[in-house]
């Protein structure tokens, strides 16, 4: 793995640096192997990348867009990831809708729809059962408690290894979640981390030794490229 921490001067330098090596990945990914599969984060840090990507000039058929995570609502609701995403960026762009692949979550069983995504992943990617596929970039949150993705502390999702899809939990709302082995299955992770709250978690997440169930993270140590970027807080 190949480990690196920038610290931005304020939340548009980091936005502006996590455009550029997105670009740099898509590019990259486009050329080595036809299409880019680039796996997004929900809440509220990434939301200006989102509205930055869609002002480029992309290859936007040979982009794949997914998402890590998904809060368990409609896609209509408030509070749902692909629909941020949608307003954000990919209603905004010719990308052709079957490069869209949102985590459904129309089952009205969180267990079910996780199920469902985790076999499209696996046609899509054409990997055996047990096998993970490396996502090309997989953008990245991190909350106060040091979760990411919605792998919470302390919740079964984390010890979760023979999947690709697992329900999450938060408070005893269940989320659709990427597990810990697809994560770290990818060419290039890129942390988004904004705002002073986050500094007690950043510290336990960065430390030589903590409680990775306390602070899920600190799992996160991807084969590939590990990208953290900060700002508002202290390292
Ligand atoms: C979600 C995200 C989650 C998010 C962190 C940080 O569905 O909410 O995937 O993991 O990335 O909670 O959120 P902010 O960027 O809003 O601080």
């Amino acid at each position: 793995m190949n480990k690196q921490i920038k610290l931005l001067e304020d939340k548009e330098q980091l936005i502006k640096q996590a455009l550029d090596i997105c670009l740099v990945k898509i590019q990259e990914a486009i050329a080595e192997r036809g299409q880019c599969t680039i796996a997004l984060a929900g809440g509220n840090t990434p939301k200006p990348l989102y509205e930055s990507i869609a002002a480029q000039n992309l290859a936007w058929d040979k982009i794949h867009v997914f998402w890590g995570d998904e809060r368990y609502v409609a896609p209509d609701h408030p509070d749902s990831n692909e629909r941020m995403a949608r307003q954000a960026w990919l209603d905004r762009v010719p990308i052709p809708p079957t490069n869209i692949h949102p985590m459904e979550t129309g089952a009205g069983n969180p267990e079910t729809d996780a199920s469902k995504h985790d076999a499209h992943l696996q046609e899509f990617f054409q990997v055996p059962t047990g096998e993970f596929p490396s996502f090309d970039l997989i953008l990245l949150g991190m909350g106060g408690d040091g979760h990411t993705a919605s792998l919470f502390p302390h919740t079964d999702a984390l010890k979760v290894s023979d999947r690709l899809i697992t329900v999450g939990n938060k408070d005893g709302q269940p989320r659709l979640t990427f597990t810990v082995p697809l994560i770290n299955q990818a060419r290039c992770v890129i942390f988004l981390v904004a705002g002073a709250d986050k500094q007690t978690a950043l510290d336990q997440v960065f430390a030589e030794k903590a409680d990775d169930m306390n602070y899920p993270s600190r799992l996160i140590q991807p084969q590939g490229e590990l990208q953290w970027l900060l700002t508002g807080v202290n390292i």
